[in-house]
């Protein structure tokens, strides 16, 4: 199962409507995405709750770190430069933090709101070495600034 983005943007949208709690937000995204492709073996927010700190949020998976710092990990580096991680082999990621050994790459995307505040990290983990394109990175990015930059 690969997934279809126009159909995942369209049902996000859909069962979004009108909501605007993040968390709740946060958890729709996490099921839907989740569901919508083989590659994605975990997939969660890390959620911004103190300067320079990420805290485990809403997810579907294996357990995920409570707490990342900035300094640390794909998600780190995502949220200090604000920018998408596509990292094709975790082992060759410099410090990145293995929550599941069998984590083989990795797709990290930063979330804004409606303001352009960083609010956190979209991670998507897959156990496939290489999983996640540039394509994955758009689309996705798509998504998160419908959802969350309303
Ligand atoms: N992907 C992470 C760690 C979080 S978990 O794998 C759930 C990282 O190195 O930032």
């Amino acid at each position: 199962m690969t997934v279809d983005y126009i159909h995942l943007a369209k049902t996000i949208a859909a069962l979004t409507e009108g909501e605007s709690d993040q968390v709740a937000l946060m958890a729709t995204v996490t099921c839907e995405v989740h569901h919508s492709d083989d590659r994605f073996d975990w997939t969660g927010f890390y959620r911004v709750t103190a300067p320079e700190v990420l805290k485990i949020g809403p997810y579907q998976g294996g357990h995920g770190c409570l707490k990342i710092p900035f300094s640390r990990g794909v998600c780190g580096a995502a949220a200090r430069t604000g920018e998408a991680q596509l990292v094709a082999d975790v082992d060759a990621f410099e410090g990145h933090i293995a929550c599941a050994s069998s984590t083989r790459s990795e797709l990290v995307l930063p979330v804004h709101d409606g303001f352009g505040a960083l609010i956190g990290v979209f991670d998507i983990d897959s156990n496939v070495p290489d999983a996640f394109s540039q394509q994955d990175a758009d689309a996705l990015t798509a998504i998160l600034s419908e959802v969350f930059g309303r």
